[in-house]
Protein backbone atom coordinates (compact mmCIF):
# COMPACT_ATOMS: atom_id res chain seq x y z
CA UNK A 1 0.00 0.00 0.00
CA UNK A 2 2.83 2.50 1.26
CA UNK A 3 4.98 1.28 -2.01
CA UNK A 4 1.51 2.47 -4.45
CA UNK A 5 1.32 5.91 -2.89
CA UNK A 6 5.11 6.64 -2.88
CA UNK A 7 5.23 5.51 -6.77
CA UNK A 8 2.15 7.48 -7.80
CA UNK A 9 3.19 10.63 -5.94
CA UNK A 10 7.61 10.15 -7.54
CA UNK A 11 5.62 9.21 -11.07
CA UNK A 12 2.85 12.27 -10.67
CA UNK A 13 3.18 14.64 -7.57
CA UNK A 14 -0.46 16.16 -6.25
CA UNK A 15 -0.21 19.29 -4.17
CA UNK A 16 -0.32 17.20 -0.87
CA UNK A 17 1.54 16.55 1.89
CA UNK A 18 2.93 13.13 -0.24
CA UNK A 19 3.93 15.30 -3.01
CA UNK A 20 5.64 18.44 -0.90
CA UNK A 21 7.44 15.55 0.82
CA UNK A 22 8.91 13.95 -2.53
CA UNK A 23 9.79 17.49 -4.26
CA UNK A 24 11.67 17.92 -1.79
CA UNK A 25 13.87 15.03 -2.15
CA UNK A 26 14.07 15.98 -5.75
CA UNK A 27 15.70 19.07 -5.29
CA UNK A 28 17.83 17.32 -2.28
CA UNK A 29 18.43 13.91 -4.02
CA UNK A 30 18.33 14.51 -7.66
CA UNK A 31 20.33 17.91 -8.16
CA UNK A 32 23.22 16.05 -9.47
CA UNK A 33 21.59 13.62 -11.81
CA UNK A 34 19.62 16.95 -13.08
CA UNK A 35 23.16 19.08 -13.38
CA UNK A 36 25.02 16.22 -14.47
CA UNK A 37 22.72 15.57 -17.09
CA UNK A 38 22.49 19.06 -18.44
CA UNK A 39 26.28 18.96 -18.99
CA UNK A 40 26.19 15.63 -20.49
CA UNK A 41 24.23 17.11 -23.24
CA UNK A 42 26.86 19.82 -24.40
CA UNK A 43 24.65 22.65 -24.89
CA UNK A 44 25.81 25.21 -27.24
CA UNK A 45 23.82 29.06 -26.62
CA UNK A 46 21.57 28.80 -29.16
CA UNK A 47 20.21 25.12 -29.16
CA UNK A 48 16.94 24.88 -28.23
CA UNK A 49 16.78 21.89 -25.42
CA UNK A 50 13.49 19.67 -24.05
CA UNK A 51 13.49 18.51 -20.09
CA UNK A 52 11.03 16.03 -19.87
CA UNK A 53 9.43 15.28 -16.64
CA UNK A 54 11.25 18.39 -15.12
CA UNK A 55 9.50 18.48 -11.35
CA UNK A 56 10.71 21.09 -9.70
CA UNK A 57 12.72 22.64 -12.27
CA UNK A 58 16.54 22.20 -11.36
CA UNK A 59 17.89 21.27 -14.65
CA UNK A 60 15.42 23.47 -16.72
CA UNK A 61 17.62 26.60 -14.71
CA UNK A 62 20.87 25.37 -15.16
CA UNK A 63 20.24 24.72 -18.68
CA UNK A 64 18.49 27.74 -19.52
CA UNK A 65 21.46 29.82 -18.20
CA UNK A 66 23.70 28.23 -20.77
CA UNK A 67 20.95 29.16 -23.94
CA UNK A 68 22.36 32.59 -24.02
CA UNK A 69 22.40 33.33 -27.88
CA UNK A 70 19.56 34.87 -29.13
CA UNK A 71 17.91 31.64 -30.42
CA UNK A 72 18.88 29.70 -27.31
CA UNK A 73 15.41 28.29 -26.34
CA UNK A 74 14.60 26.07 -23.03
CA UNK A 75 11.58 24.01 -23.08
CA UNK A 76 10.18 22.29 -20.06
CA UNK A 77 6.75 19.52 -20.01
CA UNK A 78 5.33 17.64 -17.05
CA UNK A 79 2.21 16.34 -16.47
CA UNK A 80 1.92 17.19 -12.90
CA UNK A 81 0.20 20.33 -12.32
CA UNK A 82 2.07 20.42 -8.89
CA UNK A 83 5.58 20.33 -10.31
CA UNK A 84 4.57 22.80 -13.56
CA UNK A 85 3.38 25.40 -10.77
CA UNK A 86 6.65 24.74 -8.85
CA UNK A 87 8.84 25.01 -11.75
CA UNK A 88 7.11 27.81 -13.09
CA UNK A 89 7.52 29.93 -9.95
CA UNK A 90 11.70 28.68 -10.09
CA UNK A 91 12.07 29.72 -13.78
CA UNK A 92 9.91 33.06 -13.51
CA UNK A 93 12.11 35.03 -14.93
CA UNK A 94 13.42 33.15 -17.75
CA UNK A 95 9.48 32.75 -18.59
CA UNK A 96 9.20 36.39 -18.50
CA UNK A 97 11.65 36.88 -20.88
CA UNK A 98 10.84 34.17 -23.51
CA UNK A 99 14.16 31.71 -23.23
CA UNK A 100 11.93 29.04 -21.13
CA UNK A 101 8.55 27.52 -22.33
CA UNK A 102 6.61 25.16 -20.25
CA UNK A 103 3.72 22.48 -21.32
CA UNK A 104 1.62 20.88 -19.03
CA UNK A 105 1.77 17.43 -20.84
CA UNK A 106 2.15 14.18 -21.24
CA UNK A 107 5.69 13.22 -22.86
CA UNK A 108 3.55 10.39 -25.36
CA UNK A 109 1.77 13.86 -26.88
CA UNK A 110 3.65 16.75 -26.85
CA UNK A 111 2.91 20.31 -28.26
CA UNK A 112 5.67 20.97 -30.08
CA UNK A 113 6.63 21.23 -34.10
CA UNK A 114 8.45 17.86 -35.68
CA UNK A 115 12.52 17.91 -35.81
CA UNK A 116 12.67 21.04 -33.91
CA UNK A 117 14.62 20.47 -30.95
CA UNK A 118 18.49 19.88 -30.53
CA UNK A 119 19.05 18.55 -27.33
CA UNK A 120 16.78 16.30 -24.69
CA UNK A 121 17.31 15.48 -21.45
CA UNK A 122 15.58 13.48 -18.53
CA UNK A 123 15.98 12.29 -14.96
CA UNK A 124 14.55 9.62 -13.10
CA UNK A 125 11.49 9.86 -15.23
CA UNK A 126 10.85 7.19 -18.11
CA UNK A 127 10.09 4.32 -15.62
CA UNK A 128 6.85 6.21 -14.91
CA UNK A 129 6.17 6.38 -18.62
CA UNK A 130 3.22 3.37 -19.49
CA UNK A 131 4.16 2.74 -23.02
CA UNK A 132 8.05 3.50 -23.57
CA UNK A 133 7.60 2.97 -27.27
CA UNK A 134 5.13 5.72 -27.50
CA UNK A 135 6.60 8.15 -25.46
CA UNK A 136 10.00 7.13 -27.58
CA UNK A 137 8.43 7.87 -30.81
CA UNK A 138 7.14 11.21 -29.55
CA UNK A 139 10.50 12.43 -28.64
CA UNK A 140 11.79 11.00 -31.62
CA UNK A 141 9.65 13.25 -33.82
CA UNK A 142 10.13 16.72 -31.84
CA UNK A 143 14.24 15.54 -32.65
CA UNK A 144 16.18 17.43 -35.14
CA UNK A 145 18.46 15.23 -36.84
CA UNK A 146 21.50 14.47 -34.93
CA UNK A 147 20.13 15.53 -31.81
CA UNK A 148 21.16 13.96 -28.63
CA UNK A 149 19.11 12.58 -25.68
CA UNK A 150 20.74 11.87 -22.38
CA UNK A 151 18.99 10.38 -19.40
CA UNK A 152 20.32 10.11 -15.78
CA UNK A 153 19.41 7.44 -13.52
CA UNK A 154 20.89 5.90 -10.25
CA UNK A 155 20.48 2.13 -11.52
CA UNK A 156 20.86 1.03 -7.45
CA UNK A 157 18.73 3.02 -5.91
CA UNK A 158 15.77 2.35 -8.85
CA UNK A 159 16.55 -1.01 -8.37
CA UNK A 160 15.44 -1.27 -4.57
CA UNK A 161 13.05 0.99 -5.25
CA UNK A 162 11.51 -1.44 -8.09
CA UNK A 163 12.22 -4.45 -5.83
CA UNK A 164 10.09 -2.88 -3.45
CA UNK A 165 7.22 -2.23 -6.15
CA UNK A 166 7.13 0.96 -6.25
CA UNK A 167 7.54 1.29 -9.91
CA UNK A 168 4.83 -1.61 -11.14
CA UNK A 169 6.43 -3.68 -13.95
CA UNK A 170 9.69 -3.41 -15.69
CA UNK A 171 9.74 -0.16 -17.52
CA UNK A 172 12.17 0.87 -14.87
CA UNK A 173 15.12 -1.53 -16.70
CA UNK A 174 17.85 0.18 -18.45
CA UNK A 175 17.12 -2.60 -21.15
CA UNK A 176 13.60 -1.73 -21.85
CA UNK A 177 13.88 2.08 -22.27
CA UNK A 178 16.73 1.59 -24.51
CA UNK A 179 14.98 -1.31 -26.96
CA UNK A 180 12.49 1.44 -26.95
CA UNK A 181 14.89 3.68 -28.21
CA UNK A 182 16.12 1.47 -30.92
CA UNK A 183 12.43 0.65 -32.07
CA UNK A 184 12.10 4.49 -32.59
CA UNK A 185 14.52 4.91 -34.66
CA UNK A 186 17.07 6.03 -32.39
CA UNK A 187 20.70 5.52 -32.64
CA UNK A 188 24.37 5.30 -30.44
CA UNK A 189 22.36 3.60 -27.41
CA UNK A 190 24.76 3.39 -24.84
CA UNK A 191 24.66 3.44 -21.29
CA UNK A 192 27.93 4.16 -18.80
CA UNK A 193 28.54 4.64 -15.16
CA UNK A 194 29.77 8.03 -13.95
CA UNK A 195 31.07 8.87 -10.56
CA UNK A 196 30.56 12.63 -9.60
CA UNK A 197 31.16 14.23 -6.12
CA UNK A 198 30.95 10.63 -4.63
CA UNK A 199 27.99 9.30 -6.42
CA UNK A 200 27.97 6.54 -8.80
CA UNK A 201 25.20 6.72 -11.78
CA UNK A 202 24.80 5.89 -15.07
CA UNK A 203 23.68 8.54 -18.16
CA UNK A 204 22.09 6.63 -21.25
CA UNK A 205 22.60 8.06 -24.53
CA UNK A 206 21.20 8.26 -27.94
CA UNK A 207 20.92 10.27 -31.42
CA UNK A 208 19.34 10.60 -33.86
CA UNK A 209 20.38 10.04 -37.58
CA UNK A 210 21.55 13.02 -39.68
C1 LIG B 1 10.52 11.10 -10.09
S1 LIG B 1 10.04 12.67 -10.71
C2 LIG B 1 11.63 13.31 -11.22
C3 LIG B 1 11.68 14.82 -11.22
C4 LIG B 1 13.06 15.39 -11.60
N1 LIG B 1 13.40 15.09 -12.97
C5 LIG B 1 14.11 14.83 -10.69
O1 LIG B 1 14.91 13.96 -11.08
O2 LIG B 1 14.13 15.29 -9.53
C6 LIG B 1 9.26 12.29 -12.24
C7 LIG B 1 8.64 13.50 -12.90
O3 LIG B 1 8.26 13.14 -14.22
C8 LIG B 1 6.91 13.53 -14.43
N2 LIG B 1 6.33 12.56 -15.37
C9 LIG B 1 6.27 11.22 -15.22
N3 LIG B 1 5.68 10.65 -16.28
C10 LIG B 1 5.36 11.66 -17.13
C11 LIG B 1 4.71 11.70 -18.39
N4 LIG B 1 4.29 10.59 -19.01
N5 LIG B 1 4.54 12.90 -18.97
C12 LIG B 1 4.97 14.04 -18.36
N6 LIG B 1 5.56 14.06 -17.15
C13 LIG B 1 5.77 12.88 -16.55
C14 LIG B 1 6.26 13.52 -13.07
O4 LIG B 1 5.12 14.34 -12.99
C15 LIG B 1 7.41 13.99 -12.17
O5 LIG B 1 7.45 15.39 -12.05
Amino acid sequence: MWAKKLGSQLGRPTRSVGGWLVSKLFKTRNQVLEESAVQLCRIQPGDTVLELGHGPGLGLESAAKLLTGPTGHMIGVDYSEYMHQMAKERVKEFLESGKVTLHLCDVAAMPLEDKSVDKVFHCNCYYFWPDLRKAASEIHRVMKPGGLIVTTLRHSHVAVLAAKRVMPGDNWRPEAYMAALRDSGFTDIRMEDIQHRNITFQAIYATTLT
